[in-house]
């Protein structure tokens, strides 16, 4: 078997980049190690920053996303309680974010995926990475018990955080960033309205609160958790007494409960692998780089290195010109580490540190007080909110 690109992984990240060269004439064949409902069922992201909204769009995927999504101009903090609005359309001249689950996306992109000619190998095993530093290389794996072989001229690691494709680049090429958080978020999904038109992120003295949605009848919230606190310590009345004392009387007024029929925990962590390129395989997405989920940057930040790469590749195929190529790690990780940067510094003025003292909190409301006061604040806030131009 040949392509012109290997894809790994049929994320968001992987899908996209599909469907960007398809459009572009370039071939490609993704490799997913799970199978359709395995990957669309997975509950993650759910706000879109106007790029991903616009990349939809352009890929004329955007029918159900343009009817069902929310469009949210502002946002919400809330500091014990006291919740105050941002007007992220107002400060940023114009942009909003789209609340649209990540469930939905790739119902849209494995939908058209068949009758755009989008080429996926589900249950793809044992997926090996072969000749990278040469110009020949290949991709091998099992299906079905067979032995399988597929050449290109590159290879895309879109695998996400525990994928293989990181793995093989050597140790001396790699260098990794990283920070794990002392703790974790649980997030509950109910069939039940949500209890503001827009998101609430609330540091309470107890942790941080998330009041987010789906639709106007499907709501998620997320509450900060140790990281050894287990499911069935957390029934869903439990749950909805934390959201409802750490979102405060206003909001918890409006707070209709219901049975969970989804819930998790997930670990937080900020992570950068550099660079995202060796000889011919290129990283994209949680391959490459995690971010906390404070401030909704994974996916999209998937959605911006795709856009690069995808520019990137059509420049190789069109003009014959490896500029783009040479340049993708260094423009990709320039926007990567300012969402970093914010996503950081968002979980660090929301969540209660295990070790932090009278100081630590002081200084934390402070600066949300500094953010109530201050429309330059709330300002630099929106425009990370909504995501940062591409360049
Ligand atoms: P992924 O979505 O991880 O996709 C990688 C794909 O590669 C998967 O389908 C996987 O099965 C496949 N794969 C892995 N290894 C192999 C292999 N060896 N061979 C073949 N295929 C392989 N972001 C937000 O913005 N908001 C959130 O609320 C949020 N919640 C999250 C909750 C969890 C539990 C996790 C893990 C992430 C969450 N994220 C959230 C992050 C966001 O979902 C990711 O940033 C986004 O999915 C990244 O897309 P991706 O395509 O790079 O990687
Ligand atoms: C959601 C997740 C986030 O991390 C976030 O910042 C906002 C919303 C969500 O799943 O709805």
């Amino acid at each position: 078997m040949k392509t012109q690109v290997a894809i790994i992984g049929a994320g968001p990240a992987g899908m996209f980049l599909a469907h960007m060269l398809r459009t572009e004439g370039i071939d490609s064949v993704v490799l997913e190690r799970r199978d359709r409902d395995y990957v669309e069922g997975r509950v993650r992201a759910g706000v879109l920053e106007q790029i991903a909204v616009d990349v939809m769009r352009k890929l004329g995927l955007a029918d159900r996303l343009d009817r069902e999504g929310l469009v949210h101009g502002g946002t919400n903090l809330s500091l014990d309680g006291e919740i105050f609005h941002i007007d992220m359309e107002k400060l940023t001249g114009g942009s909003t974010v789209t609340v649209y689950g990540q469930q939905e996306v790739m119902f849209d992109l494995f939908e058209a995926a068949g009758p755009r000619g989008v080429n996926i190998v589900w249950n793809a095993d044992n997926v090996s990475l072969h000749g990278l530093d040469s110009d020949k290389p290949s991709v091998r794996w099992t299906e079905e018990g067979a032995q399988k072989e597929l050449q290109c001229d590159f290879v895309v690691g879109c695998d996400g955080f525990h994928g293989v494709s990181r793995q093989s680049i050597p140790d001396t090429v790699l260098r990794n960033f990283e920070r794990v958080y002392p703790f974790g978020w649980l997030g509950i999904l109910a069939d039940v309205p949500p209890c503001n038109d827009e998101l609430i992120y609330a540091n309470h003295e107890r942790g941080f609160a998330l009041a987010s949605m789906r639709s106007p009848t499907r709501s998620r919230y997320y509450i900060q958790c140790a990281l050894d606190d287990r499911l069935e310590d957390w029934s869903d009345d439990r749950v909805w007494d934390e959201v409802c004392l750490r979102l405060g009387p206003t909001a918890a007024a409006k707070v209709v409960r219901g049975p969970s029929f989804e819930k998790s925990i997930a670990p937080l962590r900020s992570f950068v692998a550099e660079p995202m390129r060796w000889g011919r395989l290129f990283l994209a997405g949680d391959a490459a780089h995690i971010v906390p989920p404070t401030g909704a940057k994974g996916l999209n930040l998937a959605v911006s290195d795709v856009t690069y790469l995808s520019e990137a590749l059509v420049e190789h195929y069109r003009e014959r010109s490896a500029a783009g190529l040479d340049n993708y790690s260094a423009r990709a990780l320039a926007r990567v580490w300012k969402a970093e940067r914010f996503s950081w510094w968002f979980t660090s003025i929301t969540h209660r540190f295990p070790n932090m003292d009278g100081f630590d909190r002081r200084i934390q409301m402070a600066e949300l007080d500094y953010i109530r006061g201050s429309e330059n604040a709330q300002r630099v806030l929106a425009e990370n909110y909504v995501g940062l131009p591409l360049d």
